[in-house]
């Protein structure tokens, strides 16, 4: 019988620091109870070839096809929405190709609950899950930080340099601090956050992109802001530590200086905005965009008494709530 594999890994959100850390400052991150979930089996090989195939199917994108790994011709014929959801699967079993020398075909089946291009962090639970299968599939035993690795290889191709904060997240779950490319785990009480959606999809590399090149045009200018940034995540992680006495108005008045910041260097957008404004104007004790920005998702921090009102708020200015809680769990395998 084929043996099949099944596992998933969660979304995550960034509560401070997206885009100084690409800088080197710290970023705090918490993963989500929203997670992607892939299902592979091994398809048998063709001992005389040196092709080997991917069999996808990403029902989210009514995607259903079988693609030669190393095929490129076949690969431009693809549409482009197609490109994008088989790129990083290409990718990610190239890199199991060479890195442990077996060639294999393999029929990989994704669902996910994670909103897609929103900032949460969808393609790198994935890639995470998708490593974490293959992984089994062939019999390789990997640690959690190689699989996480991993996943960075694939998350690089859609991405180009991402900080890594999205696939050390996805693997390891809970909440974590990120800095220089190492992180720690912290152990964050039940921050009360509504995440809202604008719906707009937006390209991480291209805003990574932006800031770069606000920096390097302007770097008196900009390096400071980007170090105001770190300041202000620093001050976030000693509020988050003092559990027992959680100061959620301070914590609250940071994520709107951080939004304003994150609006100086070009990423917010009018759809961003107006959810921050409507989400602070009905009592939400503060608010920001969370990851790349450009679109995606924001974030308010809200107590019992706006949790209704902002909830109202926002989604009358057409924006998917998300209501939903930290995952203690990161990379995830079933039996099945
Ligand atoms: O929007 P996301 O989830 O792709 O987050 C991007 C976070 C950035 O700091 C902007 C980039 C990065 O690689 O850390």
């Amino acid at each position: 019988m084929t043996k099949v594999v099944q596992a998933s890994a969660p979304a995550k959100v960034i509560l401070f620091g997206e885009h100084a850390v690409v800088y080197g400052y710290p970023a705090i991150a918490v993963a989500l109870n929203l997670r992607a979930k892939v299902s592979a089996s091994l398809i048998e090989q063709n001992t005389s070839s040196n092709d080997s195939y991917l069999y996808l199917i990403a029902k989210d994108y009514n995607i259903e096809r079988k693609i030669g790994v190393s095929n490129q011709e076949e690969f431009q014929r693809l549409t482009n929405t197609e490109k994008k959801v088989i790129e990083p699967f290409l990718a990610l079993i190239k890199v199991f190709q060479q890195k442990f020398e077996t060639l294999f075909s393999v029929k990989i089946e994704v669902t996910s609950s994670i909103p897609k291009g929103a900032g949460l962090g969808s393609s790198a639970a994935v890639s995470v899950a998708t490593s974490t299968a293959l992984s089994e599939l062939l019999g390789i035993d990997l640690s959690l930080a190689e699989i996480s690795a991993l996943a960075y290889e694939a998350e690089k191709v859609l991405h180009g340099t991402p900080s890594g904060i999205d696939n050390t997240t996805a693997t390891y779950g809970a909440g974590l601090i990120y800095e220089k490319g190492s992180f720690t785990p912290i152990e964050l009480p039940e921050i009360p956050l509504i995440i809202g959606n604008t719906g707009v999809e937006r390209q991480t590399r291209k805003l990574v992109g932006y800031v770069r090149y606000l920096h390097d045009k302007y770097p008196e200018i900009v390096s400071p802001i980007l170090e105001q940034m770190g300041k202000i995540t620093r001050e976030a992680i000693s509020i988050l530590k003092n559990n027992d006495n959680l100061d959620l108005q301070r914590l609250g008045e940071l994520m709107n200086i951080n939004h304003g910041l994150l609006s100086a260097v070009g990423v917010s957008s009018l759809e961003l905005d107006v959810l921050v404004n409507e989400a602070r104007k009905h009592g939400a004790l503060g608010a920001k965009l969370t990851g790349a920005g450009g679109g995606g998702c924001m974030i308010a921090l809200i107590d019992d008494n706006s949790k209704e009102t902002v909830k109202r708020a926002l989604t009358e200015k057409k924006a998917e709530t998300i209501a939903t809680h930290i995952a203690t769990k990161g990379a995830l395998l079933y039996d099945s």
